[in-house]
């Protein structure tokens, strides 16, 4: 079994479908066919790009409302993708869509970092052949209109559990122009003066442009990026600058970045000395886990054993993690 990293994985569009099933019998919720369950929460070949991606999101955000609800989720994600081989995740999520029943964002991170010290216990207790499995929490910033407030909170709250199961700061949802990343950049001025590292959602629905925005204001990381392959420029700029990009495949084949997986560019971009990481974004949205894209990857674009370790060697370098755990992982 290889051993994995994953960078850029959502919360709430990760939500195994068994703990989906649970909630919903916790809520009361009348109970639904599996299939027609699995259709509700993920995507089929007919969704036309991120805007119709992104409203898959809405069912399980509606199930994270509560802190029980947020700590059983964060548990049971990490046991399941333990069992995949993975030795250390970077959980993003947004708080600020976490409070419609008037938890506090600080309230939603305690509850997710709850879930991490659960998981943490239960790996303890729990021996294992599988390798241990280490968590932090990236915390999300949304492009939605009229949250400066709510993106400021985020944060602020960032900044006090920073280290304590808080490693960064993202910017996620819908990447269009009406939110292009020029909007935010008091925002990460001020996590960048909090020296609060973060990554930034960019060059996915748009263009090359989006990265170099992102990297004005100063991401080290960028949430996929895969499209920095439209700029032989942005190309050496980011393998000189060891700028690191999360490429998520399925994620780009269901948005319709790339029509053909043969096409997808992360053994090329790889072989050309980017720092790329292969990441899973949303296994039940897109109905795949991590060890599946690689075995994708592998089969269709002819990725190779030597390439795998460099994209997990990437993802080390790369991690919002102690020192000390960079040390365990390499
Ligand atoms: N939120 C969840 N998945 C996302 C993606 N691929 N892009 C932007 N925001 C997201
Ligand atoms: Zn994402």
């Amino acid at each position: 079994m290889r051993k994995l990293i994953d960078l850029h994985l959502h919360l709430d569009g990760s939500v195994p479908f068994t703990t989906i099933k649970e909630l919903m019998t916790i809520h009361g919720l009348p109970t639904i066919d599996d299939q027609i369950l699995r259709q509700k929460l993920s995507v089929g070949p007919d969704c036309r790009d991120l805007n119709e991606f992104l409203e898959k999101f809405a069912f399980p955000v509606h199930l994270m409302q509560t802190a029980a609800d947020l700590q059983l989720i964060v548990f049971s994600l990490l046991k399941k993708i333990k069992k995949q081989g993975l030795v250390y995740v970077e959980i993003r999520f947004a708080p600020q869509l976490h409070t419609e029943q008037g938890l506090t964002q600080e309230e939603v991170v305690r509850a997710a970092i709850s879930g991490l010290n659960q998981f943490f216990n239960w790996q303890k207790m729990h021996s294992s052949s599988q390798p241990e499995l280490h968590a932090n929490l990236l915390l999300c910033l949304m492009r939605l209109p009229h949250n400066y407030d709510q993106n400021l909170e985020t944060i602020t709250v960032a900044k006090h559990f920073l280290d304590r199961g808080v490693s960064g700061l993202d910017l996620a949802g819908a990447e269009t122009p009406a939110f292009a990343i020029s909007n935010y950049t008091s925002l990460f001025n001020l996590a960048s003066q909090n020296s609060i590292p973060f990554t930034i959602h960019a060059g996915e629905a748009m263009g090359p442009e989006s990265i170099y925005q992102a990297l004005d204001l100063g991401a080290r990381r960028i949430g996929h990026g895969i499209r920095c392959i439209e700029d032989t420029q942005l190309v050496a700029e980011l393998i000189q600058n060891k700028i690191t990009l999360e490429c998520c495949a399925t994620s780009n084949l269901n948005t319709k970045v790339f029509d053909q997986i043969d096409h997808y560019p992360v053994k090329k971009l790889l072989n050309q000395g980017v720092n790329v990481t292969l990441n899973s974004d949303d296994m039940t949205v897109s109905n795949i886990d991590l060890p599946h894209e690689y075995q994708l990857l592998e089969e269709k674009t002819g990725l190779t054993r030597a390439d795998e370790k460099q994209l997990y060697l990437n993802a080390v370098t790369a991690a919002f993690c102690s020192n000390a755990e960079k040390k365990r992982l390499f």
